[in-house]
């Protein structure tokens, strides 16, 4: 059997968005180097499996991410490629050094990334709490005036390595703090995959509570303890029509402990299939991306629905 049987549930989207990010999530975990060739051909293979929102890269510091180190090579590389059905191509900068890298590429969509702790934020971004906010501002704001459209990532929404709990208005003062800066899109991360659907639940309808608008809501589900499909059902149910997802389960964060990949593509594609909710995405052609993906960096994937159509 290649394809669920298809049979609706009540209270969901029609349609729904993958923001897919294995090849920025995903390999900047990989340990092995992956060739710049490789990476502009996972992204072709990627889009030409009907994926059209790719996060390709990161425009961080090189020693930071070495993994990513080649942003600027593969964006030459990705310009000279057809890409029919590429529709949004974000890539990630932490400052404005980034956003000058990007910008020089020709990107139309950035991606800054905060933390909604304290510790995370000075691991991953070598600044506080407080501190990240002021360095994102001016990005925010020149990448709007450059006519970008801007997303922001909070981290840590449902759990910190080494904060433990995360009280659920620390999480919506970040957001709020970030979406205030003029960003256009807010994609909640469980960074380290401990969330739980009513702890999803309770985060969401605190934002909407304060006013944001479910639209410019996104879901992003590391899937450590296997609750990334869960949360993601609940997710959909509160009117979310944006998930990130890695093909393959790819990922993991170098600067958070216990970060595993992703939420698998194939495993969303799979239950978005079956619920009748329209993807764009060609399943098989997907799944051979992924098989070929682990073949170039000599690691099975992680993804169930890969294992079992494999
Ligand atoms: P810093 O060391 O504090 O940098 O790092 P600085 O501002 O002090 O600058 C030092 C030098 O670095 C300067 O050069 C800058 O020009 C240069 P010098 O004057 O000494 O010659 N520099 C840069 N060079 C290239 N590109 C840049 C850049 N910035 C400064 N962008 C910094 C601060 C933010 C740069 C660093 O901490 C960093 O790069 N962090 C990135 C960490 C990262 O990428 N983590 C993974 C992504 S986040 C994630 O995965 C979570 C997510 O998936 C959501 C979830 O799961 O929750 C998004
Ligand atoms: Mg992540």
């Amino acid at each position: 059997m290649r394809s669920p049987q298809v049979e609706p549930a009540a209270a969901l989207p029609t349609s729904v968005t993958i923001y897919e990010v294995g090849p920025r999530d995903g390999l900047q975990n990989e340990s092995a180097v992956v060739p710049v060739e490789v990476k502009a051909e996972f992204i072709t293979r990627l889009v030409t499996a009907g994926l059209s929102t790719v996060e390709l890269t990161s425009f961080v510091h090189p020693r930071w991410v070495p993994q990513l180190a080649d942003a600027a090579e593969l964006l030459d590389r990705l310009a000279a490629t057809d890409l029919t059905g590429l529709r949004r191509a974000p890539v990630l900068v932490p400052n404005e050094r980034g956003l000058e890298r990007a910008l020089d590429k020709g990107v139309t969509e950035v991606a800054i990334f905060g933390s909604a702790t304290e510790s995370f934020a000075r691991r991953n971004l070598n600044r506080g709490y407080d501190e990240q906010f002021a360095m994102f501002a001016p990005v925010v704001a020149r990448a709007r005036e450059a006519g970008l459209a801007v997303r922001a990532y909070v981290s840590m929404c449902y759990g910190d390595p080494w904060e433990g709990d995360v009280p659920v208005d620390q999480v919506v003062e970040a957001a709020r703090r970030l979406l205030d800066l003029g960003c256009t899109e807010l994609s909640l991360g469980d960074t380290i995959g401990v969330g739980t659907p009513g702890h999803v639940e309770r985060l969401v309808e605190s934002l909407t509570a304060t006013g944001v608008d479910v639209d410019v809501l996104a879901v992003h589900f590391h899937d450590t303890y296997g609750q990334a499909l869960s949360n993601t059902l609940t997710a959909l149910r509160l009117g979310i029509t944006t998930v990130d997802s890695s093909a393959g389960g790819l990922g993991g964060c170098p600067y958070a402990e216990s970060a595993t990949g992703n939420l698998a593509t194939e495993d969303l594609v799979w239950q978005l299939h079956g619920l009748g909710i329209e993807t764009g995405v060609d399943l098989e052609a997907l799944v051979s991306t992924s098989v070929w993906m682990a073949e170039q960096i000599g690691k099975p994937p992680a993804s169930r629905v890969v294992a079992a159509l494999a």
